[in-house]
């Protein structure tokens, strides 16, 4: 219900805003994008027509995953205001289906960034009182405290700005805690009644994103990249990201 309130909320708030700007295009796509934007579960299907894999980097898989945390910098964005991509750390997006736990930053291609949380099936919802600047370092971690309520943070390590925001007795889907990611993602952008869903076109970034401190909690007991499966972004039956695990906690994607 709490959740469903947040996203409704900024839906009526964009809308309100874009009756009176309509003549700025700028200003009201950036408000719709926001407004229905969402990652979403892993897909890799090779029949897919434009996106093949929306997901890069490191998936770990079996029971029992509670936390997933990792420390992340900020790349610059390129390939103009429309294109965009996503980093970010999250439980249960691989095989669960019904509900993910995440959060971290968007960047668009004009250089402009959101922070956002996310519980999936809802609309991501933008963090206030943190912003994104290129070359910081953002600590991102998610916990889940049940199949229905945990919590989301995002911390600027330099200044130590934080915010958080939690999650009690979710009714949009249950977690299955069966995965935790390190993700890079060309995630959608949906109408406001969560209809036509399409991936946003993916944003070039530099430098590479490097998750460092990557680790998962499962079964109370802290958990490293070793034996994570490693994807890559795919649009076009192109590779967009080369992503690799370094060491047991460290995982570093680029843009190709
Ligand atoms: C994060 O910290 C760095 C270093 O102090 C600072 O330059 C940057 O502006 C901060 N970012 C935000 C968004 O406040
Ligand atoms: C959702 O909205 C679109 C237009 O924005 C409309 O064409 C479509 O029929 C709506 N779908 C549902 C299920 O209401
Ligand atoms: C994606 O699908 C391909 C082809 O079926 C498979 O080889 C690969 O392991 C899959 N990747 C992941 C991360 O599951």
């Amino acid at each position: 219900m709490f959740i469903a309130g947040v996203a409704l909320s900024a839906l009526l708030c964009a809308d309100t805003v874009l009756a009176g700007v309509a003549q700025d295009r700028g200003l009201a796509a950036r408000l719709a994008r926001r407004a229905g934007r969402r990652s979403a579960p892993f897909r890799n299907d090779t029949s897919h027509a434009t996106v093949q894999s929306n997901w890069g980097g490191a998936i770990l898989e079996g029971s029992g995953f509670t936390a997933a945390s990792a420390t992340v910098n900020v790349p610059r964005g390129g390939g103009g205001s429309n294109a965009a991509g996503s980093a970010w750390v999250g439980i249960d997006g691989a095989s669960c289906q019904t509900a993910i736990l995440q959060t971290g930053f968007d960047w668009y291609g004009d250089g402009t960034y959101d922070a956002w949380y996310e519980w999936y099936p809802e609309f991501a919802a933008d963090f206030s009182g943190i912003d994104i600047r290129q070359g910081d370092q953002i600590a991102m971690s998610v916990v889940a405290t049940s199949l229905t309520g945990g919590s989301a943070t995002l911390e600027n390590l330099s200044t130590g700005q934080k915010v958080t925001q939690n999650f009690n007795r979710v009714t949009a889907g249950s977690l299955c805690e069966t995965s935790a990611e390190f993700i890079i993602e060309d995630f959608e952008e949906c109408n406001s009644n969560g209809s036509n869903c399409q991936p946003v076109p993916f944003a070039s970034f530099s430098p590479a994103i490097t998750f460092s401190s990557a680790t998962a909690t499962r079964s109370g007991r802290s958990v490293s990249l070793s034996g994570a499966e490693i994807t890559e972004v795919i649009v076009n039956n192109q590779d967009l990201t080369r992503c690799s695990v370094s060491g047991s906690s460290t995982l570093t994607c680029s843009y190709v």
